[in-house]
């Protein structure tokens, strides 16, 4: 097992009703005026918006509003928030909505006390040193960001998408109601399964093999979304299956289900460029990215993938060929990702073979960057990656 440090502080409110307590639970924690960060009009269009608004007053709390987080967030927006928050003396960000409305306050929220600019953080020019507190109520299953250290955004300039993990990324507190997540379409809940699945398999297929007690955590969570994202799928309203996934997102990414592992993240550097240069979905990016990567790596790990086939998916182990074991479980994975609506391969999404070599340059900067993986990761292994998933 390898050495780690676990800390995971935000504070989870879970289950239903809780969002009509925001307003008392700001002023508990001593804010006066939130900036409250919302997305394109689901939470008006589902009342969430009101009832958050009438807890607001309720507490005698004052509010300042930054809506249209688009999917995928861009940077603009979050500078004109970073704006907004000291113009109107705000004091706490409360994000509501998922990963793009809840990433959009985390950086809003390193860069108000930031006198450059704030993308010194992603770009590694700078390391925040502080940061205004980030609030979240979560309307989606998937990102993790309700939990998690990371912010995702995308610099409109060069359509850079690029992650950034701080502590001071980690929201205060989360209100988690999976009654919120019912109005969800059913586009929108598998991409989220997806997701949640891989921030497992991104810690779990990796050296150095098994770690007992978080691989069973990590088993755990793939077999939850196994079982329930399809339920959720047919019957959006059930409540069980909605609770299943949303605390299966929020313990796959608040890095529980890496304990003693590495973190890999291969499959997202390439989701992040599919969704940065085709406006893919999240989710929809890393169900075409790891069917390829798997397939590239197993070789380099086959007792890993011959376990997660045998453990999550239910593959008979072949002990003379364990290989094919590993292969089975890949393809039980795609199989599982295809039945819930997800593109597997990059024509789905009419990505042409022939941008595949833009594509890997584009991942590493133009050969500037490599990334850990079973091998390193340049742009010659980016390119075969994504040879295989065309
Ligand atoms: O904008 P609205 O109108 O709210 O609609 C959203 C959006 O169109 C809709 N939606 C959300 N909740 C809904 C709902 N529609 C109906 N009913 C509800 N209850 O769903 C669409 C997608 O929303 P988005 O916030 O983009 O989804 P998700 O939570 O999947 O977030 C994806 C973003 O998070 C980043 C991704 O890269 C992507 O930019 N990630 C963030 C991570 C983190 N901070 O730790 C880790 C992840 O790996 C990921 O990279
Ligand atoms: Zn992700």
């Amino acid at each position: 097992m390898n050495n780690f440090v676990y800390h995971s502080p935000t504070k989870v409110y879970f289950g239903q009703g809780y969002e009509s307590q925001i307003g008392a639970l700001l002023k508990e924690h001593g804010f006066r005026k939130p900036l409250m960060v919302y997305g394109g009009g689901s939470i008006k269009r589902s009342g969430l918006y009101d009832t958050v608004t009438a807890s607001l007053k309720d507490a005698g709390l004052t509010w300042a509003e930054l809506p249209g987080v688009q999917p995928n967030p861009l940077l603009g927006l979050a500078k004109q928030g970073i704006a907004l928050f000291r113009a109107e003396q705000c004091d706490v960000l409360l994000a509501v909505g998922g990963g793009s409305t809840i990433d959009t306050a985390k950086v809003i929220g390193l860069g108000v006390p930031y006198d450059g600019d704030v993308w010194d953080f992603w770009c590694g020019k700078a390391d925040p040193k502080t940061g205004i507190p980030t609030v979240a109520i979560l309307t989606i299953a998937a990102a993790g960001s309700e939990t998690s250290e990371s912010a995702v955004i995308t610099n409109e300039d060069g359509m850079q998408k690029k992650g950034r993990n701080s502590i001071f990324n980690r929201p205060l507190f989360s209100i988690l109601n999976p009654a919120l997540t019912a109005t969800l379409p059913a586009y929108q809940t598998a991409c989220g399964a997806v997701d949640i699945m891989m921030h497992t398999l991104e810690r779990y297929l990796t050296l150095p093999g098994e770690v007992e007690l978080t691989d069973r955590i990590a088993e755990s969570v793939l077999l939850t979304v196994r079982h329930w994202a399809p339920v959720a799928i047919a019957e959006p309203d059930n409540y069980e299956a909605r609770a299943q996934l949303m605390w299966a997102g929020s313990l796959s990414h608040n890095d529980l289900t890496g304990c003693g592992h590495a973190s890999v993240f291969i499959n997202h550097k390439i989701g992040h460029e599919l969704s940065a240069t085709h406006d893919t979905a999240h989710g929809a990016s890393l169900a075409i990215a790891f069917p390829a990567w798997a397939k590239y790596s197993y070789l380099y790990n086959v007792p890993r993938f011959a376990q997660y086939a045998v453990r999550v998916w239910g593959c008979e182990m072949d002990y003379q060929h364990p290989e094919n074991t590993a292969l089975a479980g890949i393809q039980a994975t795609e199989d599982f990702f295809r039945s819930l609506g997800m593109p597997v391969r990059l024509s789905y999404i009419d990505v042409p073979e022939s941008e595949i070599d833009l594509l890997a340059n584009r991942i590493t900067a133009n050969g500037k960057l490599s990334f850990k993986s079973y091998v390193d990761c340049g742009t010659k292994e980016f390119t075969e990656i994504l040879k295989l998933a065309k």
